[in-house]
């Protein structure tokens, strides 16, 4: 393999990693980390090359690593062999991952989704938790959504957080974000289903039109869907509940949204 080894917290590389764990730096730069050989030879595989690698001994030969480390230079990125301690500084861990990649972000346009590329299709309105948002994307992945869409101000889905919990689904579900404003001038051309979620309605989830390509829309973890945004619903359906838990959390009502939308 060809790389270097670096030793120093102070390398200009391995500073340039550690900060794209403030939302500040990822924004300007247009970077984010994945962690985890799986993470990066999932995002080799989909077609994204690494701009840096980084690797601690622990990596060793596997072979799916050297792949990485060729897409990374075949890319003219860097790859770099690090100490244990960098490791554990850069993914803030004790037990770091033993491969860190550092890949571009990709946010699709609304206007260039094709509602026909799948059955259903995800919405969240100001999404705040990384890990709920991570958790969604997974989901949407495992079900064959066509993408996730947010809606106002979010959380990042390229925090570490996020990508952590998307096992992987980062690279393969196509995300797009939206005001609320352009999210509602470009709902009115959706030929499906929009379904909206709503703690007050009355549709059971499972009684509802799901009209392919559906829209599922899922509202913020503390207060829920505002009136705006529901009244862009053609229908709002509640998932029921039987015990004292007010509401579900996002992620798992999301869930049981896409695979009531698509089963
Ligand atoms: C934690 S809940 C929000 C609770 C908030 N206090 C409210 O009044 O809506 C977050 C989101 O998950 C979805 N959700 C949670 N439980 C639900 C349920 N039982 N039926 C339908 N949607 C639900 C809705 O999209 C909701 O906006």
């Amino acid at each position: 393999m060809s790389s270097r080894a670096v030793t120093s917290l102070s390398n200009p590389t391995v500073k340039a990693v550690r900060a794209l764990h403030l939302r500040k730096e990822r924004d300007e730069t247009g970077l984010f980390v994945a962690e985890g050989l799986k993470n990066v030879t999932e995002g080799v595989e989909l077609g994204h090359a690494p701009q840096i690698l980084m690797y601690g001994r622990d990596a060793g030969d596997h072979p799916l690593l050297q792949k990485a480390v060729q897409a990374t230079l075949a890319a003219r990125g860097e790859v770099i062999e690090v100490t244990q301690d960098i490791l554990a500084k850069v993914s803030r861990r004790d037990n770091p991952q033993a491969v860190v990649g550092v890949f571009r972000q990709g946010f699709r346009p609304l206007s260039e989704i094709d509602p026909a590329e799948a059955p259903c299709w995800v919405a969240l309105h100001r999404v705040r938790d990384p890990g709920n948002l991570g958790t969604i994307i997974r989901t949407a992945d495992a079900a064959g959504c066509g993408g996730v869409i947010l809606v106002g101000e979010c959380c990042d889905p390229f925090a570490v957080e996020a990508v952590r919990a998307t096992m992987g689904s980062i690279f393969a579900v196509p995300l797009s974000r939206a005001s609320e404003a352009e999210f509602t001038a470009w709902r009115q051309r959706w030929p499906g289903s929009v379904v909206g979620t709503l703690l007050s309605a009355a549709v059971d989830h499972r009684g509802a039109d799901y009209r392919k390509p559906s829209l599922i829309l899922m509202g913020n973890e503390q207060q829920g869907l505002p009136p705006d945004m529901a009244g862009l619903c053609d229908v709002a359906v509640k998932i029921p509940m039987r015990g004292r838990a007010d509401s579900l959390n996002l992620s798992v009502a999301t869930g049981i949204m896409i695979y009531a939308a698509t089963g």
